[in-house]
């Protein structure tokens, strides 16, 4: 039987246009799948919009649209950026899609036929940027607590799920399963705040109609983070057990961000655990990216707009720059000038360097052609074993969504190549006739090597790791197999290999 794997991201809301924050999301996805892919799993990557609820609606009005053509629009302009990115989902689910519709209704009717969603009056403070109740005494200064923008007090009626019933429940299954909030710092502020008690949670609306209407009672529809958080299932065809949702159900991560950790972590799988469905392994929740040291906002007009990025610096720097600038899990800043620095040194420096050297030399010495390797020395041995060890180092990493890690670690055997060219000094063999075996050993190492390189690589850095591996004369896919050194056949033609990233010269200003 093939080992699954099923990872998400966010569903995006389409009242506001892609910037880099939601590609950070997406592009991690997209590193985790094909990384994913490579070691043998069968992936479902599943990315969509979030196209219900008041915000949307209040946008579309605002420009003079319905609901759904301002979804239409604003979907194309996701699925373009994705394009672009190189990401490569399994599906694009949208909100407004009748097979979320479908599953949705029947979820929302599950928990109510156990009992665990009643019709009730509300009473309380709304924030409606972040879609959420607040009660008086949670607002700061009669403000919203999370992000500090007015409310609005709502009386109606509304179904409630019995949200408090699961208090001990989810702390229970947050206590006995580390992996399942992560990072830690985050795992600890979901306990307190479960343990501060759960109130019941209000799951319909009767005050705007842009929604999918609670079954039997059309007046109200269903909350649109209990509409959004269901895509995770609708999407692989919930209820129906046949297909996707009988083999990748439950989720191995959601991918979030951390303004967004409450409502998969506390909400979510009190609502699965209501409905007797399993809960996702593993919710990682990353950090916010500040530009320039500012929060990014549209009245800053700081918002960094990526295809413009990818326009200028190519995709394969901001997908490397993205992941390997900042640790995933904490916040961090983006800058021109920090991005240009990482393609100069990491990119052209350090990876292009070493691929240039090598297969020029190998073209110069040996007309292009990879020989047999003679028994290795010390020096070669080392060079193997660090190539080794960082294979299982990335394997730790990935499945610690280290992404920066794991590119560190690649980068070391990056740095030990141009280090092993410097030390076995190949142009001083090549003088000598009968250092021949000898200097075909120190290409062999240096090109297997970065086959093993580029083949972890294409899972952040596709299309690069795609030319470089034309230069080395490997056609084959990465495969989980592919990975163990020896793969590279002696006799193979070596292409003397053009800069995979020339210098920028100008600061980004
Ligand atoms: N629609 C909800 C998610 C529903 S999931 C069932 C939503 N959408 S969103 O479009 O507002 O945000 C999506 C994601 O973008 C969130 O994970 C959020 O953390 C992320 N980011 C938005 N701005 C960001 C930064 N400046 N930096 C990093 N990520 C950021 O919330």
């Amino acid at each position: 039987m093939s080992r699954t794997f099923y990872v998400t991201t966010p569903i995006y809301y389409v009242n506001d246009v892609p910037h880099i924050g939601h590609a950070y999301t997406t592009l991690a996805a997209d590193v985790l799948a094909r990384y994913k892919r490579i070691m043998g799993y069968e992936v479902f990557f599943l990315t969509g919009t979030d196209e219900h609820g008041q915000k949307v609606e209040k946008t579309a009005n605002a420009a003079g649209e319905t609901p759904l053509e301002l979804a239409d629009r604003v979907v194309k302009r996701f699925q373009a950026l994705w394009e672009k990115l190189d990401i490569t989902p399994s599906d694009f689910i949208r909100t407004t899609q009748e097979r979320h519709k479908k599953g949705v209704s029947h979820f929302f009717e599950n928990v109510l036929a156990k009992g665990d969603i009643y019709l009730g009056q509300y009473e309380d403070w709304y924030c409606t940027p972040c879609e959420t109740f607040w009660t008086e005494t949670q607002l700061l200064d009669g403000n919203c607590p999370d992000c500090n923008r007015s409310t609005e007090k709502l009386k109606e009626e509304s179904y409630f799920f019995r949200m408090s019933k699961y208090q001990e429940q989810l702390l229970a299954h947050i206590e006995a399963n580390p992996e399942f909030i992560q990072p830690k710092s985050r795992r600890n502020e979901i306990i307190s705040f479960v343990k501060e008690g759960l109130r019941d949670l209000s799951v319909s609306r009767t005050t705007f109609n842009w929604g999918i209407p609670v079954p039997k009672n059309e007046s109200h529809v269903i909350y649109v983070w209990f509409d959004a958080l269901a895509n995770y299932i609708t999407a692989l065809g919930y209820p129906d057990e046949d297909g996707n949702y009988g083999r990748f159900w439950p989720a191995d991560v959601h991918l979030i961000g951390k303004d967004i950790l409450r409502f998969h972590t506390v909400y979510w799988p009190t609502f699965l655990m209501a409905a007797g469905l399993p809960l996702p392994k593993k919710v990682f929740a990353h950090g916010w990216w500040t530009v320039e040291g500012q929060k990014m906002s549209k009245s800053l007009q700081n918002v960094v707009e990526p295809n413009m990025l990818i326009d200028r610096y190519g995709v394969d720097a901001v997908r490397y720059f993205l992941l390997r600038e900042v640790p995933f899990g904490l916040d961090g800043d983006f800058s021109q000038a920090a991005l240009v620095n990482r393609i100069n040194s990491d990119l052209a420096n350090d990876l292009g360097n070493l691929l240039n050297r090598s297969t020029a030399m190998i073209n110069k010495y040996f007309d292009g052609q990879l020989r047999e390797p003679e028994e290795m020395a010390v020096i070669d041995l080392a060079y193997r074993a660090k190539t080794e060890a960082m294979v299982a180092q990335v394997e730790t990493n990935m499945e610690d969504l280290a992404f920066s890690k794991a590119l560190q670690s690649i980068w070391e055997v990056v740095s030990a190549g141009n280090k092993y060219i410097d030390e076995t000094a190949p142009w001083s063999l090549a003088k000598d006739p009968a250092q021949s075996g000898r200097l075909a050993t120190v290409m062999y190492s240096l090109l297997e090597s970065q086959r093993i390189v580029y083949f972890l690589l294409s899972a952040f850095m596709p299309k690069t790791a795609v030319k470089a591996l034309g230069y080395l004369g490997c056609a084959e896919a990465p495969t989980e197999a592919g990975l163990a050194w020896g793969g590279l056949k002696p006799g193979t033609a070596i292409v003397k290999a053009e800069a995979l990233f020339p210098r920028i010269e100008d600061k980004g200003e």
